[in-house]
């Protein structure tokens, strides 16, 4: 695992995505929250500006909220369009149906979805202030496949803030690619800002290889690159 230390991880987080898809990357993996925001504005600019094309590339969301239609501002589904890849000449882009009727069967329907459209090259990801990766909360299973998990309160705490810091609105379940499946990715890229996440991160990378710490499955990847402000890595 390759910890890098950087005022602006957007750039170092951009430069693995841009080399990727330069490299013949066909499939990247991408996540939601405010800590890629940056890398995907960087990215765009980098479309707009200096010709970074994705074509011929798909993408695929990490999880999605369940009961939220894809119209919603905070479904994930919505989330990525509106913020990278609208603005991009992506192809396909692929997330958990958050409204099927039958929530465990749309999760092992995503899961070979991505069997299919994979491996993903690079998966970008943040990390929760309790150290999870996808909605992967503490104790999920290190091997877990893509599934439905409750988030926890902490967790909807920290994500009310997206729903007029209204805990009531932030959904109780979601579909979630699961630890194994994030696995599968050629490339883990980690990205954290901020001194809110200096634990989550100090447990990822110093802590031992554990279900309390979702995040630490980066240290069993063979590549995988965690990139931090000096805020975030101030518990290193
Ligand atoms: C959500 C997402 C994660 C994200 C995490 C941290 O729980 N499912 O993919 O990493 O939030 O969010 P933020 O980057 O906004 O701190």
């Amino acid at each position: 695992m390759e910890v890098v230390i950087v005022d602006h991880p957007e750039q170092v987080m951009a430069d693995i995505i841009a080399n990727a898809v330069k490299g013949g990357a066909t499939t990247i993996g991408l996540a939601t929250g405010s800590s890629p925001l940056a890398t995907y504005t960087e990215l765009i600019r980098r479309h707009n500006e200096e010709g970074l094309s994705f074509k011929g590339v798909n993408a695929v969301l990490l999880d999605e909220y369940v009961g939220l239609p894809t119209t919603h501002p905070e479904s994930y589904a919505r989330f990525i369009r509106d913020n990278f890849t609208d603005h991009i000449d992506i192809g396909d882009v692929h997330s958990p149906d958050g409204m099927a009727p039958d929530s465990k069967a749309a999760a092992q329907a995503y899961d070979a979805l991505i069997g299919q459209v994979g491996p993903v090259d690079v998966q970008i990801l943040g990390i929760g202030s309790n150290g999870h990766i996808g909605f992967n909360e503490p104790s999920s299973s290190l091997t877990s496949r893509t599934r439905i998990k409750t988030l926890t309160e902490k967790t909807r705490r920290d994500n009310a803030r997206f729903f007029d810091d209204d805990l009531d609105q932030v959904p109780m379940h979601v579909i979630t690619q699961g630890l194994g499946t994030i696995s599968d990715a050629r490339h883990l890229a980690l990205v954290a800002t901020g001194e809110g996440k200096a634990d989550a991160v100090a447990a990822a990378v110093e802590g031992p290889l554990s279900a309390s710490c979702p995040a630490s499955i980066l240290q069993w990847h063979p590549t995988a690159t965690i990139v931090v402000d000096p805020a975030a890595a101030g518990k290193l």
